[in-house]
């Protein structure tokens, strides 16, 4: 499974970057206006250190507007993908840029009809919500076995892409269904590889080390 973080902070995805595990990025809306700065300049910034996948959303609703808008984002760097949501409008603007050969996320699915249609209109990725289904009640993780199925049994090549990932749960859920990518934030990232029985490990390794070396010296002496 590919690991993306789902952030638009720089410091954050240098840090998680550097281990050499973040295989592209997700940016929206709300998480670059977090940042205070202009979008296009941050994007430019994410694309100079990040060579997967990134992803760029259009705020139009409008297929005119959306292709305007995408048209100007792909500029920015070959490993743009562009982000529309999953409306009409989206799906129409998803094929048209599929047929140009550009990269799109579908986002905002919260359906498995949703995710199919997003599938029949070349979605590269597509991007179910899980943790704003739980907020209201729904099982997120059904929807992500649901589309995980309806793939496998169509033969659609739409990458499932969990999305709105909130612990380590979440996580460990989509890699065991087999889901293809999890862009997960950086809290979640860095929760996912600690244990405090690997703590308590190093800790005991040191002081064995420690101890072992006090009795060498001290038997040398
Ligand atoms: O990737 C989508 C994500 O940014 C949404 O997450 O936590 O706002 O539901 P959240």
């Amino acid at each position: 499974m590919k690991l993306f973080l789902d952030t638009a902070n720089i410091q954050e995805l240098k840090d998680a970057a550097q281990t050499g595990l973040i295989d592209g990025v997700t940016t929206n809306p709300s998480l670059v206006a977090k940042e205070g700065v202009k979008f296009e300049d941050r994007l430019r910034e994410i694309c100079e250190f990040i060579s997967g996948p990134v992803s760029a959303e259009v705020i139009s609703l409008d297929y005119e507007g959306m292709m305007r808008e995408a048209k100007k984002l792909v500029t920015i760097a070959k490993n743009i993908v562009i982000k529309v949501p999953l409306t009409r409008e989206g799906l129409r603007a998803c094929k048209s840029l599929r047929a140009d050969g550009v990269d799109v996320n579908v986002t905002l699915c919260f359906s498995p009809l949703q995710a199919l249609l997003a599938a029949k209109a070349g979605a590269t990725f597509v991007s179910p919500f899980v943790g704003r289904l739980d907020d209201i009640g729904q099982a997120g993780m059904s929807l992500i076995e649901d589309i995980l199925q309806i793939f496998r049994m169509q033969q659609l090549e739409t990458q499932v892409l969990v999305a709105s990932v909130r612990h380590t749960e979440h996580l460990l859920q989509a890699a065991m269904m087999g889901a293809d990518v999890a862009t997960i934030p950086y809290k979640v990232f860095n929760q996912a590889y600690q244990h405090p029985l690997t703590d308590i490990g190093i800790e005991k390794f040191l002081a064995d080390w420690k101890s072992s070396k006090t009795r060498q010296e001290s038997s040398t002496s």
